[in-house]
Order: C-alpha cells, then structure tokens, then sequence
C-alpha cells in the first residue's frame, strides 16, 4: 500500500492507531438516556474514525471494543452492545469494501455469542482481500489473557519439538500473540480522560505514544483524530536511545 504524504498540518501519520473508545455510558448519562443509547451513538464515532484514518494513510487500527472485563456488565446491556456489534458488521461491510478496508478481530473470539462470531467470520472473509487499512476489533479482548494464551502456545510449540526454548525472546513471544501479524501500535488513544489501558494491549504498547482526551467517544471524530495525530507529529521518539 503506497502512503499518502501527511496532510499539510500534520507532520507524521501513525502506522498504528489504537484506540480506547471511552465514555459512551457519561454520553448517555449526560442526556438522561439509556447507556445503550450512547453505544449506538458511539458507533457513528467508530464509523467516522475508520473513514479518517484510512483517509489519512493509517495503515492499521485496533479498536477496543469489548474487553474481558466488560463481560461483568449488566445483561442488558452486554445483549445490546453483541447486537449493536452484529448491525455495526452487517451495516459497513460494504462501506469498508468501497473504502479498501481489511477486517480483522482480536480476543477470544470464541465466547461472543454464535450470531456475533458468524456475522464476524462474514465480515472478515468478506473484506480478506482488501489491501487498503487493516481495521481490528479488539472483542471479548484482554491483555493478560493475550498474554496467558501466547505462553500456552509457546510451551505447547516447546513440547512438540517446533521451537527450542533457548531461542525465545521478545520477537518469538510476539509471534504467539493475537497481534503477530501486526506491528505495534505507534499512538494509543484513551477517550473520556482516564489515565489507565484497562488491559488493553499490554505486552504491545511498551513504546508507543499515549494520548488522552477528555472528549467522550461519542463526540470523537474526524477533527479529533486530527488533533491527536498533529500531538503525535510533536512527540520526540527515543525507544529508551538519545534524540
Ligand atoms: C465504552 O464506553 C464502551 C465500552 C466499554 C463497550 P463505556 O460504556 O465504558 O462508557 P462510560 O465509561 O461508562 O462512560
Ligand atoms: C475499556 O473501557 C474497555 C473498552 C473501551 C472496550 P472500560 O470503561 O471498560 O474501562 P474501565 O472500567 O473504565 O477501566
Ligand atoms: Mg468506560
């Protein structure tokens, strides 16, 4: 895929965008609405941002969706956020076929319902040849239980022979994980002003750049993403070096 020079103002497009899509349920609450009605007003977010990064060049986006811990929510509103993501699947399909756009899911996929997990494979196999933005949803997704899988299936390749264990280092491990067939994200995004990753991307953000709004995620768009790609472009990256 051949990059687009930055837009003018713009120094530098990240490769890799993750985001940390916060603050539906305050949206909402702000309104005297329903949490899910703020998850439905989140998903134009969604759809705004994917059209902005794969218009500005980025070449992946994860979005975390759905994390290991948000299973603990209350019922309603887990039914309403698997079927808002089955709609938000069956809805933009054709949009990121127009637009180029590769889907791919990380987490354990396995434990979203059937409906999701077809609707999902569609989606993915639908849009597999696509070579413009890749675009993953991080769903049912954990940082530690990435990290949990990637040893089990380390020492599992360990015991059949395939790999001998002096030969494990950081490259290895990170062949093991969800994220292997991606580089590690350049910019993380938190929004809705929480300075935490809610085990998000754990082992991959070791050296990216953190940015955090206070804008809640259905207020994120276009020109917000804009926003932080313009601080990304002031940051100076040493990767524990000197500049
Ligand atoms: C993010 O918004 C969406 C998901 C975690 C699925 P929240 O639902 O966490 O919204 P707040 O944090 O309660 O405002
Ligand atoms: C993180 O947001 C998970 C997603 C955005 C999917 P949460 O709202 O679940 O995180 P906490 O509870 O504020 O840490
Ligand atoms: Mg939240």
């Amino acid at each position: 895929m051949s990059r687009p020079t930055p837009a003018d103002d713009l120094k530098s497009i990240p490769r890799h965008i993750a985001i940390i899509m916060d603050g539906n349920g305050r949206w909402a609450k702000e309104r005297g609405q329903m949490r899910t009605s703020g998850h439905r007003k989140g998903a134009e977010s969604v759809r705004q941002v994917v059209e902005g990064c794969s218009e500005l060049g980025v070449e992946y986006l994860t979005l975390y969706a759905f994390s290991s811990e948000n299973w603990k929510r209350p019922k309603v509103e887990v039914a309403a956020l698997m079927k808002l993501l089955q709609k938000f699947l069956r809805d933009e399909t054709p949009t990121m076929m127009q637009n180029n756009v590769r889907l791919q899911a990380i987490g354990r996929l396995h434990d979203l319902p059937e409906a999701c997990q077809a609707e999902l494979h569609q989606a993915v196999q639908t849009t597999a040849t696509n070579t413009g933005m890749t675009l993953i949803l991080a769903l049912s997704y954990g940082g530690r239980e990435e990290i949990i899988d990637g040893i089990k299936s380390l020492i599992e390749s360990v015991e059949k022979g395939h790999l001998d264990k002096a030969m494990i280092d950081g490259d290895v491990f990170g062949k093991h994980l969800y994220t292997r067939y991606y580089p590690d994200p350049d910019l993380l995004i938190r929004t809705s002003g929480e300075m935490r990753l809610s085990n998000f991307l754990l082992w991959q953000v070791s050296y990216t750049e953190f940015y955090v709004t206070q804008k809640l995620w259905p207020d994120f768009g276009k020109e917000e993403l804009r926003e932080a790609i313009r601080a990304y472009g002031n940051r100076h990256r040493r990767f524990g070096g000197v500049a």
